[in-house]
């Protein structure tokens, strides 16, 4: 049976590569960090996962956790630390545990087309990515733009209580969506995949602002309003001044205005995904965002 290694198992997108895996018949090993949550490797335990409990920083620790899977998958979320460093040292690891090919935590819009510097943590992914290149062991960036399930939490750009779509810049730019769960289910395809290209895109949806206030509308039976807020380049200069004023916030996963930097990418355009895979695994369905927003709300 064929076994992949999953860091980050303890984790939401983690925990639902994990399941995707296990779905597809293959053997899951989660490495996890010695202080991982006991109910967490639980849970794991009862999928049937084999759960490795490493030191994260200790290079021959992780290769011996490595030892034998055909691909690891890193599903890591962090700051620097975690996304250009831990995942450094893991893929080092997998490398001399003779582990053959490795997939990063993106799940991101396109950052290989970003300038660098306007998007705090994709530019990590970028800056780990020219170490992963130069490593000896194939990999593969799974590229599915934003998570669409954020759409649900109620953004500027959809919120669904004030039925009101805001965007910056052109309402007919597209952009990509696609669900945490299709993307856990594309990524378990690829990581069982021995064949990936360095760089797999899908999308669930592709839509714009003035589409999305019509789907919303259409789902919630009610007229949506569609409200530019400004430029792009003004969008910019607000990330700047939230930045600035709360620089406590360096410290978090997702301030706020990383969220914005992440809206900026997708309302300029430049990171939108091509080529697409979704038909490359024929047994996955992806979710429209119509879908998403018909679904009943838990
Ligand atoms: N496209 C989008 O819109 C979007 C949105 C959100 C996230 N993402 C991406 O999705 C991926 C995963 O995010 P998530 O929401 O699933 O994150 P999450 O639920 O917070 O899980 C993070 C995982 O990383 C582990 N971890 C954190 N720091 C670690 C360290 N120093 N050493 C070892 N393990 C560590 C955690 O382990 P413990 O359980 O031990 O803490 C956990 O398993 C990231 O690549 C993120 O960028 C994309």
């Amino acid at each position: 049976m064929t076994t992949i290694a999953v860091a980050g198992a303890t984790g939401n997108m983690g925990g639902r590569i994990v399941a995707a895996l296990t779905g597809r018949g293959a053997q899951v090993r989660a490495l996890v960090r010695a202080g991982a949550a006991g109910d967490k490797i639980a849970k794991l335990e009862q999928q049937g996962v084999e759960v490795a409990r490493v030191d994260m920083a200790d290079p021959s620790a992780l290769a011996a956790a490595c030892a034998g899977a055909s691909c690891v998958v890193s599903a890591l979320l962090g700051l620097r630390d975690v996304i250009v460093d831990a995942q450094s040292v893991l893929v080092d690891a997998a490398a001399s545990a003779g582990v053959p090919r490795f997939i990063p935590s993106d799940y991101s819009i396109d950052f290989t087309k970003l300038a660098g510097g306007g998007n705090r943590n994709l530019d990590w992914h970028s800056e780990f990515r020219e170490h992963l290149v130069k490593t000896p062991i194939a990999s593969t960036s799974i590229l599915t733009g934003m998570f669409a399930d954020l759409l649900l939490y109620g953004t500027p750009l959809l919120d669904r209580k004030a039925k009101r779509v805001s965007y910056w810049g052109d309402a007919d730019q597209r952009m990509d969506f696609t669900t945490m769960a299709d993307t856990a289910k594309f990524t378990a395809a690829a990581a069982l995949d021995p064949s990936t290209p360095a760089i797999l895109c899908a999308v669930g949806d592709r839509i714009t602002a003035r589409e999305l206030a019509g789907v919303a509308g259409d789902v919630d039976k009610t007229q949506y309003e569609l409200v530019r807020a400004g430029t792009v380049d003004d969008l910019t200069t607000l990330i700047k001044t939230v930045r600035d004023a709360s620089p406590e916030t360096e410290k978090e996963n997702f301030p706020r205005w990383q969220g914005m930097q992440y809206s900026r990418d997708m309302f300029d355009g430049r990171a939108l995904l091509e080529p697409l895979a979704n038909d490359r695994y024929p047994d996955l369905k992806w979710t429209s965002i119509r879908a998403l927003l018909s679904a009943p709300r838990r």
